[in-house]
């Protein structure tokens, strides 16, 4: 169980700066606030993982080559496209915290991860709601295609993380398919989200 706190504690401590900044440069004052405050809460994740693997006598991470790697493309993208990579680690990472919390058996882990699940069932909405206002500026035959891509990619990524998760999630007693399960059936959801069509939209 460790193991997957201390990879996922390391993906929290990620790459704040460079969202706020696309924000900035998007010119939408509200919205930057926002994006600020995001931030906070995933800065505040990683603190709070930090806590508890200290609790347990774990050490913490010093970085992950696939969070170099997903922060590396991350900044070559702009925010349509970012918030999109963004929207996968936030979905894997909601049905990670899920099992987690549900599964942990120790009161204080599954207290941590209750906390931070439901900072992250509102983190999906509100990247949704971004989504959804940046897609209605493309051309309506090329939303679809676009968003059956990230499915693509986010099972693809689940999958990576099922199987190198295994035994972590064998033991939180989720396993690897209803994992897999779990983040097709969440991606479902934010593709309904990002594509329904709104009154003038
Ligand atoms: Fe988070
Ligand atoms: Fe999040």
């Amino acid at each position: 169980m460790w193991a997957g706190i201390q990879r996922f504690q390391v993906g929290e401590d990620g790459d704040g700066a460079h969202l706020v900044r696309k924000a900035e440069e998007a010119g939408d004052d509200d919205y930057t606030r926002a994006v600020r405050l995001f931030v906070a809460e995933e800065q505040n994740h990683a603190r709070l993982l930090a806590r508890l693997l200290a609790a347990g006598g774990v050490p913490t991470l010093s970085g992950h080559w696939s969070d170099t790697v997903f922060v590396r493309l991350r900044r070559l993208m702009g925010l349509r496209t970012e918030l999109l990579m963004l929207m996968i680690a936030e979905v894997v990472a909601l049905c990670y915290y899920r099992a987690l919390h549900e599964g942990a058996g120790d009161p204080l882990t599954s207290d941590v991860a209750g906390r931070i699940l439901s900072d992250e069932q509102r983190h999906v909405p509100f990247h949704c709601e971004r989504l959804h206002a940046s897609l209605a500026r493309l051309p309506r035959a090329t939303r679809r295609p676009l968003m059956t891509l990230w499915r693509l990619l986010l099972l693809a990524v689940s999958l990576v993380v099922a199987v190198d998760h295994g035994p972590a999630l064998r033991r939180l007693g989720t396993g690897r398919l209803r994992f897999a399960a779990d983040v097709a059936a969440s991606s479902g959801a934010v593709v309904s989200a990002v594509l329904a069509p709104r009154p003038g939209g």
